[in-house]
């Protein structure tokens, strides 16, 4: 192990509905090699109500002794306090918020991502949010902007302003949601521009898309992983250093799979909910393998539990 692969340090990304206290559980006795799992985001529904599934998430019971940092999403002040005091109320010490999620339905309520086109309203919410001296650091995630690169400038001028803890920076467009490649190149050219620790995500899926970043941003060293760790979770492992034989890496890799199910079959009432979790398990995880199309077809076609387990060995086996 050199010393800068002991050195790094790796987020598990947020996926609402994928990366849930199951799955990081599950991650961090199989695989490990975490640094922080941020929490999916905490945000008002309908009728000023919080979703069961997303409180869930947050629950100190949930998540054990785990490193994690909730995120909230928000449009106003009234509801980024409520979420903060919610959190702060769990006992959490770090809150992440979120100003990058794309979805329109986030957006058009001013939510997430809508935020990097107004940076005065940004200022002066975070201007309210400092002044009450809640108990907790906050952090930030962000996109480069809602359609434009350069929205990200007026917003990195503000959030120097802050003492943030740190700035996660998804080098995307909003407008681009998860199509094409993150752009290391802006995320380079934001060094620069902002004086708190930095993080890079995006489009980290192997050992060797790290190396080809190191060769855009050699100094970096904080990297948050999304789907490559849905895909393969053995990846962070992976990237600080530990080296798994084939055979080994498949055996774990199925001991993961079935600490997985057997989680969510503790939980979920009802063979179809189970099977339609591990679906969309298999949607990533079925990229480890040297057969995808396979592997999924196999996944999608079990009708009940018995051939779901079958389809499992068989993919496990074969593919
Ligand atoms: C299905 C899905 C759900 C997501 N949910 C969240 C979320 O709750 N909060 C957030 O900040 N980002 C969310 N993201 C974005 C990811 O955290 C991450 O920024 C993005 O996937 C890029 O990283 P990756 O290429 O490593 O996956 C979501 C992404 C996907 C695909």
């Amino acid at each position: 192990m050199t010393m800068s692969q002991n050195t790094i340090k790796i987020y598990q990304a947020p996926l609402q509905g994928a990366t849930d206290f199951d799955f990081r559980k599950a991650l961090a006795e199989s695989f490990g090699g975490i640094d922080k799992y941020f929490i999916p985001y905490l945000s008002y529904g309908k009728g000023r109500e919080i979703k069961k599934s997303q409180l869930r998430e947050v629950f100190p019971e949930n998540n054990g002794s785990l490193p994690v940092v909730p995120q909230v999403l928000f449009s106003d002040q009234a509801e980024l306090f409520d979420l903060v005091t919610i959190l702060i109320d769990y006992g959490y010490k770090e809150i992440n918020l979120n100003l990058g999620c794309p979805y329109p339905m986030a957006t058009n309520k001013g939510r997430g991502a809508a935020w990097l086109e107004k940076p005065e309203a940004l200022n002066e919410i975070l201007q309210q949010l400092y002044s009450k001296s809640f108990p907790v650091k906050f952090s930030v995630k962000m996109r480069t902007g809602m359609t434009n690169d350069q929205d990200a400038q007026a917003i990195f001028a503000i959030l120097n302003q802050f003492p943030l803890e740190e700035l996660i920076f998804h080098p995307r467009t909003a407008s681009q949601m998860y199509d094409g490649k993150a752009n290391p190149q802006l995320f380079a050219e934001a060094i620069s521009q902002v004086n708190h620790p930095f993080v890079y995500n995006g489009d980290i899926l192997s050992v060797a898309d790290l190396q080809n970043l190191k060769t855009i941003l050699p100094d970096q060293n904080s990297w948050m992983i999304g789907r490559g760790l849905l895909i393969n979770p053995a990846l962070a492992a992976q990237l600080k250093g530990e080296i798994f034989e084939p055979k080994a890496l498949r055996k774990k890799m199925k001991e993961f799979h079935d600490q997985l199910l057997e989680a969510y079959s503790a939980r979920l009432i009802g063979s179809g909910h189970i099977l339609m979790k591990m679906n969309q398990f298999w949607s990533y995880f079925s990229q480890s393998f040297e057969n995808p199309h396979k592997a999924m077809k196999l996944v999608k076609k079990s009708s009940n539990l018995l051939k779901y387990n079958a389809a499992v060995v068989e993919i496990f086996r074969s593919f």
